[in-house]
């Protein structure tokens, strides 16, 4: 695996399809978790590079404990609150409020680090600005050494890792579980990046069910949902559901807006009943009583703190591939 920023960096470190790429993937984490310090010294004398432009709790603690279970150091730059204004634009006169060129930057940390890992948020203002991703690959044309997404400004490749990891874990019936991705109400607009990133890797996986269900005028890009079954009708997606997996995402047609805050779009216990007893999953963090339910998230069907202690392995297992190819 040479970078990681989306499902389709998978299929490089496999053969056969990008579901069984997938699965290989998942085994791989479970079996660190099983036993986390197997490949201890796989990363002696190598060293990450965690670039934050934005804030994060499991995505850098996490990142930081796979990469020492593997050996390495990890060195956390918050580039966002401590480093220079970085200016991504090719030819861009930068008279302005930017005061380094990524095309500067960017080659001093291929010098510094073996992996690079960043996170950026999209700007939520201009949708093609924020789909074409160019933070992200701007680092990669010009860092010169592996790039892992820590969430970008359209995906979270390694969260959806996770949520996969987790339901092969929690569901072990010979069948095709059906998961429910369900849009719920937030004060904020937020990225689309998570609900993207799931769709993408669970449509890829093709070990699954999906259905998404959102208020009106809140589709997500079919790039990332077809192959879903798509419902305005929260009730009727939930039924029989075994995983429910709870998210809040901004308009993408008319890009960044909240039009909807129906408290009756969040998940509770009698809504769950519609479900095969699922268990509900958010990748956190989570506006309690906002866009879940205390009864629900303090309740059995909960397997979110399960969900973020698995960041760990997932992350384990990307860095282990591609170690083996730096
Ligand atoms: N789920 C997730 O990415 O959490 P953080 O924002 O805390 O990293």
């Amino acid at each position: 695996m040479k970078n990681f920023v989306s499902v389709h960096d998978v299929l490089t470190s496999s053969f056969g399809g990008v579901g069984e790429a997938i699965d290989a993937l998942v085994q791989k984490a479970l079996a660190y978790k099983a036993s986390p310090f197997a490949d201890k010294t796989l990363g002696t004398n190598k060293r990450i590079g965690c670039l934050f432009l934005n804030p994060s709790m499991r995505t850098r603690l996490s990142t930081q404990i796979a990469a020492q279970n593997l050996g390495m150091e990890a060195i956390i730059f918050n580039v966002g609150n401590e480093g220079w204004m970085l200016e991504f634009e090719e030819e861009a006169i930068m008279s302005g409020t930017t005061v380094e060129h990524v095309k500067d930057a960017a080659p001093i940390f291929g010098k510094y680090f073996d992996i690079l890992a960043i996170r950026t948020f999209p700007s939520l203002k201009n949708r093609e600005d924020d789909y074409s991703e160019l933070y992200i690959k701007q680092f990669i044309k010009y860092a010169g050494i592996p790039v892992v997404s820590l969430e970008s400004a359209t995906l979270h490749p390694l969260q959806s890792l996770t949520d996969i990891i987790t339901i092969t874990e929690s569901f072990k019936e010979e069948r095709k579980p059906k998961i429910v991705l369900t849009w719920a109400p937030h004060v904020k607009p937020l990225p689309q990046c998570v609900a993207n990133s799931f769709s993408q890797w669970v449509n890829a996986w093709g070990k699954a069910d999906l259905v998404i269900t959102h208020p009106e005028d809140y589709e997500l890009s079919e790039e990332f949902t077809k192959g879903a079954a798509i419902t305005h009708n929260q009730d009727e997606a939930l039924k029989d559901a075994d995983f429910v997996y709870v998210k809040n995402w901004s308009t993408f047609n008319d890009y960044g807006k909240i039009y909807e805050s129906d408290p009756r779009w969040m998940l509770t216990n009698k809504k769950l009943d519609l479900s095969n007893n699922a268990k509900v999953m958010h990748c956190l963090p989570v506006r309690r009583n906002v866009e879940l339910s205390d009864e629900v998230l303090d309740g059995s069907n909960s397997i979110v703190t399960l969900e973020a202690s698995n960041r760990v392995w997932a992350a384990q297992a990307v860095l282990s591939e591609i170690l083996r190819t730096c």
